[in-house]
């Protein structure tokens, strides 16, 4: 099965962005699968207007995901930057021609974007069709996706069989012999939405939930000290050491994605018996973390010494996902006439 994936950086990562995602994405790699994961640079240009802040961004994502495990050197796995592909630009402007303007006007990150009052820009009026183009030019079978983008894999489906019931005269008699009951490949393929498990929502510093909005955030690769100063400020109650403490406090839940089970068990175990201060737990904590972290946060240290490694990195994720798109480009022109 060929799994594609596209990230659009948004800059530091956390552990709720590791937790929620990051974490069953690169479980995708060692299950066989081919995984095509590229940097949505070209996406990211609906919001970013500077350069090295752009180029910036791309970079970070690929040492996080680089750092975190993601292993270019899997022959299953291409890790490349969107824009290296032009052949996903080109197939865009064949899709936008049997693009319905109302299937773009119901898109709900759109009309959210809009009733915020900020004047549209037709890159993001059309940040879907280069999404569906992304998923359609590798014939992908699964993109997994947090669910806020259900609707964009639901709108490259229907541009897919558009596409396909306009420009090959058998597709619509081949759909209607499926009634529906299964996927009808065409010149372009239909992908499938892989919704990942609902993003387990982490528990930020200060009890909320974690986001980089709210500024409760402890980061995957931040610096040492105010790591661990972070971990050690998190909001705890003032319940006297001795006294028996609250489960339902953010170090334990924290506390919980980084025990074992019998460590765990231990754990609730003393909260409930008291005797240990909060203190005590957030240490704990931030051991976890050094320990769970550790090896990636000193790779990516190395990584960012040698730009020339990753840039080798997504110039051959590139060859590999280009070699692929050709393919699928190559049948979209002799489709529509253009070759
Ligand atoms: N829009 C996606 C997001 O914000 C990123 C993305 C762009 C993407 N192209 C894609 C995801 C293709 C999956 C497939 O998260």
């Amino acid at each position: 099965m060929r799994v594609l994936s596209g990230i659009q950086s948004s800059g530091k990562i956390h552990l709720g962005n590791y937790f929620g995602a990051i974490a069953q994405f690169l479980e995708l790699q060692n299950s066989g699968n081919e995984c095509l994961i590229f940097i949505a640079d070209l996406h990211a240009l609906t919001t970013v207007r500077d350069a090295d802040k752009l180029r910036e961004l791309t970079r970070d994502v690929a040492l996080d995901y680089m750092a975190l495990g993601l292993d270019p050197s899997n022959p299953n796995v291409a890790l490349f930057r969107q824009s290296d592909i032009a052949e996903v630009t080109e197939l865009m402007w064949l899709l936008m021609a049997v693009t319905p303007m109302a299937m773009l006007e119901n898109a709900h990150s759109y009309k959210d974007k809009i009733a915020k009052g900020i004047a549209p820009e037709a890159g993001l009026f059309t940040y879907p069709v280069l999404m569906a183009a992304d998923i359609l030019v590798y014939d992908s079978d699964e993109v997994p996706v947090g669910k806020d983008q259900q609707q964009h894999l639901e709108i490259a489906r229907d541009i897919a069989v558009k596409f396909n019931a306009t420009f090959d005269p058998k597709y619509i008699s081949k759909l209607n012999e499926a009634k529906g009951r299964e996927d009808v490949h065409g010149i372009l393929k239909l992908p499938r939405a892989r919704i990942q498990k609902a993003t387990e929502s982490v528990v930020g510093v200060d009890g909320e939930k974690m986001s980089k909005s709210y500024g409760n955030t402890i980061d995957l690769f931040g610096e040492d000290k105010p790591t661990q100063k972070r971990i050690m400020g998190i909001k705890t109650d003032s319940t006297p050491v001795e006294a028996p403490k609250d489960t339902n406090t953010p170090v334990h839940d924290l506390l919980k994605l980084f025990a074992s089970a019998e460590e765990m068990a231990e754990i609730d175990k003393s909260f409930r018996e008291g005797g240990k201060g909060y203190g005590h737990y957030k240490q704990r904590l931030a051991e976890l973390f050094f320990e769970r972290f550790g090896a990636a946060r000193q790779k990516r240290k190395e990584l960012e010494k040698d730009p020339k490694a990753v840039e080798d990195v997504l110039a051959k994720g590139a060859e590999q996902a280009r070699e692929r798109a050709r393919i699928v480009l190559d049948r979209a022109r002799r489709a529509v006439g253009i070759r």
